[in-house]
């Protein structure tokens, strides 16, 4: 049981993180954070958090387990802002789908990666944003990873662990930089992909006639390009060394494509087609689905 729970960044992880210990009844008070009073109002009405306050320093006081989900741009100002204001028993964590950068970002600002910081993921999330796109089931069946460090404190990764999984998720630990290349691959490349591909496409002349004719495969491809700007930003430049990486290897990859397309090769193609819906349906909506790693 959390007795305060204070999140900062009361958004689609943060809000679904605390409707979601609250329908388990496991969290006694939430204290929210953020920029703007009118979201944090929101959140008040829609029972999400208790109270709020604009200051993170002020928000955490007598918070036994500090949630930060703010965008990874943020992440070192609010370590700085709550580092002298933690109470004795509290573990902090976040919810940023980078780690490194979450990880260096505690470096700069408490000096060394405190004891109490178990950096985690949740492998969940939609193309929506805010308060109002948060909801209790967000996390249910879903993958949480942690990345805890050798500093980090046994117990501090095993309240975190218990928290998810009162929400229904499922936890993994794994090392800090495998985490970063392994999401640089299957979350942030096809984010990458999508909104790579709507923005040119947008800024071809022809767009309106393109979008016009857009059908469902086009529209199940780019959902993801409606998620948040400034959050991908962010991910962009807090895991761009992997992600550059990983795209290098794509656009060769798509080179070759390109070339055996214009080549007319059939059976290459072929080859390509067959080993790709193998591997999706067996990973994606088959066996293995249970091991999914989903985009968001
Ligand atoms: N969306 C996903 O699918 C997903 C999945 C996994 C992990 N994540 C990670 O979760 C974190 C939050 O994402 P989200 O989808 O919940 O975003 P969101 O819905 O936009 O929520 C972000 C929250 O952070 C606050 N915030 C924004 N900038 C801030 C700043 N500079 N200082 C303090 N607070 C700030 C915002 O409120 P104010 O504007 O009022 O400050 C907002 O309530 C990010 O680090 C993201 O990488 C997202």
């Amino acid at each position: 049981m959390i007795a305060r729970l204070a999140i900062i960044g009361v958004g689609l992880i943060g809000g679904s993180l605390a409707r979601a210990l609250r329908a388990g009844g496991a969290v006694g008070e939430v204290v929210g954070c953020g920029r703007s009073a009118a979201n944090l109002e929101r959140a008040v009405e829609l029972g999400v958090i208790d109270r709020f306050s604009q200051d993170p320093a002020q928000s955490v006081q007598g918070a036994d387990m500090v949630f930060i989900a703010v965008p990874l741009g943020a992440m070192r100002d609010t370590f700085s802002a709550i580092k002298d204001h933690l109470s004795g028993n509290s573990v902090v964590t976040d919810g940023g789908s980078a780690k490194g950068s979450v990880v260096a970002d505690a470096e700069a600002a408490f000096g060394r990666v405190p004891a109490c910081l178990v950096p985690g993921h949740p492998i969940a999330g939609t193309e929506r944003s805010g308060v109002e796109a948060s909801f209790a089931e967000l996390y249910r069946n879903r993958r949480i990873i942690l990345t805890p460090l050798p500093e980090t404190a046994p117990d501090a990764l095993d309240r975190v662990t218990r928290m998810w999984q009162t929400c229904g998720a499922q936890v993994t630990n794994m090392d800090v930089a495998h985490h970063d290349e392994i999401l640089a691959a299957t979350s942030h490349l096809p984010h990458m992909l999508a909104f790579g591909l709507v923005d040119a496409l947008a800024r071809m002349r022809e767009n309106d006639e393109i979008f016009r004719y857009a059908a469902g495969g086009f529209r199940d491809f780019t959902r993801i390009a409606s998620s948040n700007p400034v959050m991908w930003r962010d991910i962009c430049i807090a895991n761009r060394e992997a992600l550059g990486e990983m795209l290098s290897k794509f656009s060769d990859e798509m080179a070759d494509f390109a070339d055996t397309i214009r080549r007319g090769d059939g059976d290459h193609l072929l080859d390509i087609f067959q080993r790709a819906k193998l591997a999706r349906d067996r990973y994606v909506d088959g066996i293995g689905a249970e091991n999914r790693t989903d985009l968001e």
